[in-house]
């Protein structure tokens, strides 16, 4: 069929194989016309260190990939946190645009965002990044660049993808979670009337900067908590990255900032693969295969009222679900054990005594992540297990009695630890 017959968008399809209704129906009343298109989406994520060296072309070329001739407007926004640990940062940021005022132009100033949950929670800093976008006059060629841990990521991209219905995003993760992360995803979101993350898009972003500069200036706890999410990661994915962990986990725990940058960048790729070739992007489907041990974590910030930070909850949950993962027959023996050990040699602790916290009817509090979990994205409750170390396994019911001798396992561990450090 002839292309100016069938239109543009139409041949397109036909020649992608898609059904097309006889040329002379379509449109008509009572007639079903099936739309169908693909976008392809494509995201450098760069590892380096010291990006805004002026000498270092990565965050150019990485904006000016499409239109290299062309000057690119860029709207900055950086996480209070980052500028309170290294101060030349903003000066470092405007000296690199500067070096490269052929490529990138900073569209007025950086914007300095509060680091933190808090910046999700309080409707108001939505606001006031859309505002700063339009002052700026941001608009769909030109770019909003986030600089921060995931929470601040989470809040400009969402404003970022709203914004003239979506403008290019560039992430900078600057935590060790986030950089092994969250940051490399193509989710994000706010909290909203009390319920975290409960507003947000998909909106994968135009690039990611891994820079590893960043974590040096990172406080300690920060530094250890963003280590669980690789290790878990590991146990559903990669035997040989976990034994690498083991392996390093004393240089780890000590935060050597080679390994910790190899734990950083082997976890993002674990990431990324799932994200790219897990065949659902976007979590249509009622399975989380990246949430192993989180259904608990998630619960366990909540009875804490976030005390026990995301990092720690997810190696408390983890190590919860390695043991379940025994008793229900999955794992082998000891197995848990080992996992165990390797988060405490981590420098986790274990242990929080609200996870003993029982309901007014008796089962324990933390029990009733199950049921949220499942409720987040509907469907089939879907949790991930372990078969082995380094492969996970799916299973769709819990049994309440072995997550309570799971927990009593934890509590006993944890009491033997103490006693011996004593
Ligand atoms: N979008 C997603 O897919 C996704 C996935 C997982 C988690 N998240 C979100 O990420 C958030 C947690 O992110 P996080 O763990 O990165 O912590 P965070 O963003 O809460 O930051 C923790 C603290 O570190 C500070 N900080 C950040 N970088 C620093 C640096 N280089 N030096 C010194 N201080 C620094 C911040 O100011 C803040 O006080 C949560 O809101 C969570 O919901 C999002
Ligand atoms: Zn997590």
């Amino acid at each position: 069929l002839a292309r100016h017959h069938l239109g543009e968008e139409a041949f397109a399809a036909r020649q992608e194989g898609f059904a097309l209704p006889d040329p002379q129906r379509a449109g008509e009343w009572g007639h079903v016309l099936h739309r169908q298109f693909r976008v392809t989406y494509e995201t450098p994520v760069v590892f380096s260190r010291e990006v805004f060296d002026p000498r270092n072309p990565r965050l150019r070329d990485a904006l000016s990939r499409l239109e290299p001739g062309k000057r690119h407007r860029a709207a900055v926004f950086i996480d209070d946190g980052v500028t309170a640990a290294r101060p030349d940062i903003l000066d470092r940021i405007r000296s690199y645009a500067a070096a490269h005022e052929s490529s990138l132009e900073l569209a007025g100033d950086i914007v300095a965002v509060p680091g933190g949950e808090r910046c999700k929670t309080s409707a108001s800093y939505v606001e006031q990044i859309l505002l700063a976008l339009q002052e700026r006059r941001i608009d769909r060629h030109s770019f909003a660049i986030a600089i921060g841990g995931g929470a601040v990521l989470d809040l400009v991209g969402y404003a970022a993808a709203i914004f003239h219905r979506g403008v290019r995003h560039v992430r900078f993760p600057t935590t060790v979670l986030s950089q092994g992360d969250s940051g490399i995803g193509v989710k994000n979101g706010v909290n909203a009337f009390r319920q975290k993350n409960l507003i947000g898009t998909f909106s994968p972003p135009w690039a990611v900067v891994i820079d590893g500069a960043f974590i040096d200036h990172l406080p300690a706890t920060e530094k250890r908590d963003g280590m669980s999410e690789a290790v878990k990661v590991a146990l559903i994915r990669d035997r040989a990255f976990f034994q690498w962990i083991e392996t390093h986990a004393a240089a780890l725990a000590a935060f050597d900032s080679g390994r910790l940058d190899e734990l950083i960048r082997r976890s993002a790729v674990l990431h990324l693969s799932q994200i790219t070739h897990g065949g659902d992007p976007f979590e249509t489907g009622s399975s989380r295969p990246l949430d192993f041990g989180h259904w608990s974590a998630h619960k366990l910030e909540m009875l804490t009222g976030h005390a026990v930070s995301h990092g720690h909850a997810v190696a408390i949950g983890v190590a919860l679900d390695a043991r379940y993962s025994v008793l229900a027959g999955l794992l082998a023996p000891g197995e848990d054990e080992r996992i165990r050990r390797v988060l405490s040699a981590l420098g986790f602790d274990l242990w929080h005594d609200a996870l003993r916290e029982r309901g007014p009817t008796g089962p324990l509090a933390v029990a009733d992540g199950l049921r949220d979990f499942q409720e987040h994205l509907g469907g089939e409750l879907t949790v991930t297990l372990l078969r082995e170390i380094g492969e996970g396994i799916d299973v769709h019911a819990l049994d309440y009695a072995l997550i309570e001798r799971a927990v009593d396992w934890l509590a006993r561990r944890h009491e033997q630890e103490k006693a011996s450090a004593a």
